[in-house]
C-alpha cells in the first residue's frame, strides 16, 4: 500500500502537465519496469528554474516522484538541481512501498538529464 502523501501525489498530482517555454527536458526510462519519466524546465537567464513540469508513464510511486521532484527544483539554480536525491525525493514521500527506491532514481535521473539538456542547449 502506497502512504498518504504518495496516493494524493499521484492522484492530483501540481506539476503534471506541457511547460510552455521549456529550455530544458530530461527523459528517463526504466528498462525493467517500462515507466518513463520526463521533467521539463523553465530556466531564466540568471539559471533559475522558473517552473518545472512533468510527464510520466509509470506506477504510482514514478507519478508522486516526478511531482516531487518538480517542487524541489523549482527555484533552485540549474546547477543546484544536480544536488536533488532520488534518497531526498524518497523522504519527501515518506517513503515508498516496499522500498521501491528505483522509482525516486527515475525522477533524479530525469532531473540530471534535464540539466545536461539545459547546458547541450545553451553551448549551441
Ligand atoms: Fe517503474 Fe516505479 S515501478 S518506476
Amino acid at each position: 500500500m502506497y502512504n498518504k502523501v504518495v496516493m494524493s501525489k499521484f492522484l492530483k498530482p501540481e506539476n503534471a502537465g506541457s511547460l510552455r517555454g521549456a529550455n530544458a527536458v530530461g527523459k528517463a526510462g526504466n528498462s525493467n519496469c517500462g515507466d518513463i519519466i520526463k521533467i521539463y524546465l523553465l530556466v531564466d537567464e540568471e539559471g533559475i528554474i522558473e517552473e518545472a513540469k512533468f510527464k510520466t508513464f509509470g506506477c504510482p510511486a514514478a507519478i508522486a516522484c516526478s511531482d516531487v521532484a518538480c517542487d524541489l527544483v523549482r527555484g533552485l539554480q540549474i546547477d543546484e538541481a544536480l544536488d536533488v536525491s532520488s534518497k531526498e525525493i524518497f523522504d519527501e514521500l515518506g517513503g515508498l512501498e516496499n522500498n521501491r527506491v528505483y522509482c525516486s532514481v527515475l525522477a533524479e535521473d530525469a532531473i540530471k538529464l534535464a540539466v545536461e539538456n539545459y547546458y547541450k542547449k545553451k553551448s549551441k
